[in-house]
């Protein structure tokens, strides 16, 4: 066994990973080091990382990126997932959170869960003495947001500094969870939204309070993207939302990212969007197809972010090894 990078195991050793405020930023430039790391060690060295370890993912909304990405990741770090969707699985129809909570304990090393209320995944975690990860509820995306952050490291070396515009619903969950990020380590938020997908005047002030990074809301997508370094939208109706799918769409269609909107933008910027798109829709096709998009480099960072956290969660060795 030959150690060749930094010790991964223990960082976060148990715990919950339900929003991106349940590690420091410490703790997640940490992540995103690992994550780093784990993207150029080859496969040999990884293959007994997890090896003994099961993750189960409980899914009550449909995913691809989410779901492939953490079983390949537990296969690549040699454990193994179990996937449970929709009608096998849905948090408090069945018994209490805290009853499947207890239970999945005694099977597995670690659960990740999609849903819809983010309130009964908190009683699930606080009852589990597993680490239990969010793998998306309506309030947060935190695994899609270290995913993000270290796109945007690896482009442009740094956060701190950076000039994030974040235009759609600027409301959902993974808006909040860039934003919480974003401002960790350092970078600037722009809401662009109309008023009705705005963040709330509590949300923008807990996001100021996170770290270096600052927040704005504007109600304007030119003033939002006006020298930013990263465009960034996500679909303008959430899973469970769908029944504001019109209103949706009438309000944010001014927040839409086109080429021109791009003109207003950094000349290096670059567009990212967390999938799945609707082209056409809160994205032109000639953006999301076009040089600047990087939402498939994105993509690919869900794997090498959720191994960093699935080895911080649940690592027993010191160190990647051969
Ligand atoms: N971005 C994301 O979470 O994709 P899925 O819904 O496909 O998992
Ligand atoms: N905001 C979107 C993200 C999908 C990955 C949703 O919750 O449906």
């Amino acid at each position: 066994m030959i150690a060749v990078a930094p010790a991964p195991a223990a960082l976060l050793r148990g715990r919950p990973f339900l929003r991106i405020t349940d590690v420091s930023p410490d703790e997640l430039a940490a992540l995103l080091r690992v994550a780093a790391e784990l993207k150029n060690v080859p496969a040999s060295a990884q293959r007994r990382m997890l090896q003994g370890k099961t993750l189960a993912l409980l899914f009550e909304k449909p995913s691809l990126r989410t779901r492939v990405s953490f079983e390949v990741a537990m296969t690549q770090l040699g454990g193994e997932t179990l996937f449970a969707a929709g009608g096998e699985f849905s948090i408090g129809s069945r018994e209490a959170p805290e009853d499947v909570a207890r239970v999945l304990s005694r099977y597995v090393s670690a659960v990740v869960v999609r849903t819809h209320e983010h309130e009964p995944l908190e009683r699930l975690a606080r009852a589990a003495s597993v680490p239990v990860i969010n793998g998306l509820s309506a309030a947060a995306h935190p695994c899609q947001a270290l995913a993000d952050v270290l796109t945007m490291q690896e482009r442009f070396g740094t956060l701190s500094g950076l000039t994030i515009a974040f235009v759609g619903d600027a409301k959902n969950n993974v808006a909040l969870s860039l934003a919480e990020a974003a401002v960790m380590m350092g970078a600037s938020v722009h809401f662009g939204s109309p008023v009705t997908h705005r963040p709330s005047e509590a949300t923008l002030a807990h996001l100021g309070a996170l770290g270096s990074g600052t927040v704005r809301a504007f109600g304007s997508a030119v003033r939002a993207v006006r020298g930013a370094d990263v465009i960034y939208t996500d679909v303008w109706t959430s899973m469970g939302e769908e029944r504001f799918r019109e209103r949706d769409a009438a309000m944010l269609r001014p927040f839409a990212v086109t080429d021109e909107l791009f003109t207003y933008a950094a000349r290096h910027a670059v567009f990212m969007h967390c999938l799945p798109a609707h082209r056409g829709e809160e994205v032109a096709a000639s953006v999301i197809d076009g040089p600047c998009s990087i939402v498939f480099d994105q993509a690919e960072n869900r794997l090498h972010a959720q191994k960093a956290l699935l080895c911080a969660l649940l690592a027993d060795t010191r160190g990647f090894v051969r």
